[in-house]
C-alpha cells in the first residue's frame, strides 16, 4: 500500500467527493486540497484537509508536499486552463510521480468553448513532462435532465436533441475508474473516454423518467431558443445555458458514440441510468 497520501483537488464537488469516498474505502491515504475547508468536513478523519485555492498559486504547495499522485478537476469555468496549469505546476514543482486530470469527451476535438478549454489544459499536461492519464466523461447521470423543474411543473423534458443519441455515465463510476487509475499501474500515458453501456435518445430517457417517478414524462424537442429560456427560468447562468446548447448541438450532429473502455477498467458493466435514478429516487420526490 502506498504511503505517500493521493492528493484529490475538486472534492467537494459531485466527482472529487465521490472518489475520496472510494479511496477511503480502499484504505489509502486522501489528502483534499480545499478552498473552503469547513466544506470538506462531511469527511471528518478519513482524509486530510489543507487549505489553497487553484487560483491563488502561492497558496498550493502546503497541499501538495509529499504527495506521489494527484487527481485534478476543475469546474467548466473560462479559467479553467488557468487554474488546471497552476495545479500542474505546483505537482512539478513538488515532484509529483502522476496526474490523472479529468477532461470531457470531445476535448480538443468539439469546437466550442468547454471542449476548447479542455482541449489547452490537456495539451498543456502533455507538454509538462510529468507522467499523466486523462479521463474523459461523456455527459453526467447527475446531469441528466439538466433541470428537473419541467418535468415536476408540467411533466415535459425539454432539450433540444431531436431524435438523437445520447450517451451517459454515472459521476461514480467515473469515480471507480479513477481509483483504479490511482491505485494501480499501467495507465500512463493513456486516454480514456468514459461512458455506460447504452445510448438513449430524449425520448427514451424521458421514457426512464417516467417509469422511474411513477408520473408522465414526454420529451419535447424545442427550438435551441426554447431549451435556453427553459435553463435561464431554471436559474442556469447565461454562460452555462450557451454551453448546454452548444451540447444539444453535437448531439443533433451525432457526435457522441459509446466505448467499452470503463466496463474494461472495473472488469464490470457500468451503472446504467435506470439503476441512477433508482439509486436517487428520493431526490426526485
Ligand atoms: N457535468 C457533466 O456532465 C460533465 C461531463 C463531462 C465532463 N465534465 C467535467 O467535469 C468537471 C467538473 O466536475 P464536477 O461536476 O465533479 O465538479 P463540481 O461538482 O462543479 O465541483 C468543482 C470542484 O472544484 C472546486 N474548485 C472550484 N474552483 C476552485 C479553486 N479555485 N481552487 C480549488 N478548488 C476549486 C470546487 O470547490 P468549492 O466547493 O470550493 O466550489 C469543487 O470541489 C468539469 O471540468 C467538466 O468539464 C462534466
Amino acid at each position: 500500500m502506498a504511503t505517500h497520501p493521493i492528493l484529490v483537488i475538486g472534492a467537494t464537488g459531485t466527482v472529487g467527493g465521490e472518489l475520496v469516498k472510494q479511496l477511503v474505502e480502499a484504505g489509502r491515504s486522501v489528502r483534499i486540497l480545499a478552498r473552503n475547508p469547513a466544506k470538506a468536513a462531511r469527511f471528518g478523519r478519513a482524509a486530510d484537509v489543507v487549505w489553497g485555492d487553484l487560483a491563488r498559486p502561492k497558496t498550493l504547495d502546503p497541499a501538495f508536499a509529499g504527495v506521489e499522485r494527484v487527481f485534478i478537476l476543475c469546474p467548466p469555468v473560462p479559467e479553467l486552463e488557468t487554474l488546471e496549469a497552476n495545479a500542474f505546476a505546483a505537482a512539478k514543482n513538488a515532484r509529483v510521480g502522476h496526474i490523472v486530470n479529468l477532461s470531457n469527451f470531445g476535448a480538443g476535438s468539439f469546437e466550442s468553448t468547454i471542449w476548447k478549454w479542455h482541449g489547452a489544459s490537456e495539451n498543456r499536461l502533455r507538454a509538462s513532462g510529468m507522467a499523466w492519464t486523462i479521463l474523459r466523461p461523456t455527459r453526467f447521470m447527475s446531469n441528466t435532465p439538466y433541470t428537473w423543474d419541467s418535468i415536476r411543473e408540467n411533466g415535459t423534458l425539454i432539450e433540444a436533441t431531436g431524435d438523437s443519441k445520447m450517451t451517459l455515465i454515472d459521476p461514480r463510476d467515473i469515480a471507480a475508474v479513477a481509483v483504479r487509475v490511482l491505485t494501480s499501474p499501467g495507465h500512463e500515458g493513456k486516454v480514456y473516454e468514459l461512458t455506460a453501456s447504452e445510448a438513449l435518445s430524449g425520448a427514451e430517457i424521458a421514457q426512464k423518467i417516467a417509469a422511474a417517478t411513477g408520473r408522465p414524462v414526454r420529451f419535447v424537442d424545442a427550438p435551441p431558443e426554447i431549451a435556453r429560456a427553459s435553463l435561464l427560468k431554471s436559474g442556469f447562468p447565461e454562460l452555462a445555458a450557451d454551453m448546454v446548447l452548444q451540447y444539444f448541438a453535437t448531439v443533433r450532429e451525432g457526435r457522441w458514440y459509446l466505448t467499452p473502455t470503463a466496463a474494461e477498467i472495473l472488469g464490470r458493466p457500468p451503472r446504467s441510468f435506470d439503476q441512477w435514478l433508482r439509486d436517487h429516487a428520493a431526490a426526485f420526490a
